[in-house]
């Protein structure tokens, strides 16, 4: 990635952690809000909040507005993480290089921990953006958030995928597991971005085909780190997949077919942007981490 772009990213990172931290306090019964703040300033990439913030940059040339709903976004993110770590779901140790919420506190905290920062994460939009956004705005921000963190989208996408274990399953059945446990966040990401951005509804579309096409190259690079990863570079532990019997694009495609379908997808993500004449360094640099990632 180029310097100017890495700057870009980090900057933007330095402001999500922050702000994460300033809205999440800690409050009375104490655990739970450290529980809460465990898992959110555990580190992370930090790409769903940096496409919300980007998006909404690229399109009417500021960020501010768009800040409570991108944190709420990597809250929402975090809340599946430690769902999708429990022991009745993937059943994981490791996250983001420490120990999962239920294994540092309880598997009863971790639960809670997440329903928290489920219903904490819309009060953040509600409360924080700023009176410049008209309340129209913020109840269709409010919509696309919580269709996307419902059975609707990432549940849904979550609800098959653990019933797909084990399974033979169809290439549809596995883009649908996909497209909601993981595009709807991407697709969120942007969407809210352009909607506080002012976009048009021609350029809205454009945005969620873009995410539509970078949630699954994420999957999938997901699914090969999961083969070809450490722990220490993934800060989770590999090889749970196969563990878990999970259906990946690994054990439909294999291995190199897969990375083919990443550097394919990402192209076209790319593609997207550059016909809809949608320019930044900073939304093909989030595509090209993609295809390049180590964890
Ligand atoms: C992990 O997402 C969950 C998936 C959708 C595969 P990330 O890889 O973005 O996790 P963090 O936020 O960087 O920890
Ligand atoms: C991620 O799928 C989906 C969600 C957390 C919603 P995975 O189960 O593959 O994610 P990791 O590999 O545990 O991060
Ligand atoms: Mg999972
Ligand atoms: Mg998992
Ligand atoms: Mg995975």
């Amino acid at each position: 990635m180029e310097q100017s772009v890495k700057k870009q990213f980090e900057d933007y990172i330095k402001l999500i952690e922050q702000k994460l931290d300033e809205f999440l306090p800690v409050k009375y019964p104490q655990e739970i809000w450290e529980s809460m703040r465990y898992s959110v300033l555990a580190g992370g990439k930090r790409l769903r909040p940096m496409l919300c913030l980007e998006t909404c940059k690229v399109l009417s040339g500021s960020y501010e507005q768009a800040i409570p709903t991108a944190c709420a976004i990597e809250m929402l993110h975090t809340q599946s993480l430690i769902h999708d770590d429990l022991p009745c779901m993937d059943n994981d140790d490791y996250r983001r290089g420490k120990l999962t919420n239920h294994k540092k506190f309880s598997e009863s905290t971790a639960v809670l921990a997440g329903d928290a920062l489920l219903s904490f994460a819309p009060q953040i939009i509600i409360q924080k953006t700023p009176d410049s956004v008209s309340k129209d705005k913020v109840l269709k921000v409010l919509e696309e958030f919580l269709i996307s963190a419902g059975a609707e989208k990432l549940i849904a996408g979550q609800v098959v995928d653990i019933d797909s274990e084990g399974k033979q399953i169809d290439k549809e059945t596995l883009n649908f597991i996909h497209e909601n446990k993981t595009g709807a966040l991407f697709k969120l990401s942007v969407r809210t971005g352009a909607i506080l951005g002012n976009a048009d509804e021609k350029t809205i579309n454009a945005l969620t085909m873009f995410a539509e096409k970078m949630g699954l190259a994420f999957q999938i690079m997901d699914d090969i780190l999961d083969v070809t990863s450490t722990l220490e570079e993934l800060g989770k532990t590999p090889g749970k997949d196969a563990k878990e019997q999970k259906v990946t694009y690994i054990s439909f495609y294999g291995l190199e077919e897969s990375k083919k379908q990443v550097a394919s997808l990402c192209k076209a993500a790319c593609d997207i942007l550059e016909e809809n004449n949608i320019k930044s360094e900073v939304l093909t640099g989030v595509v090209k981490s993609i295809s390049e990632r180590v964890c």
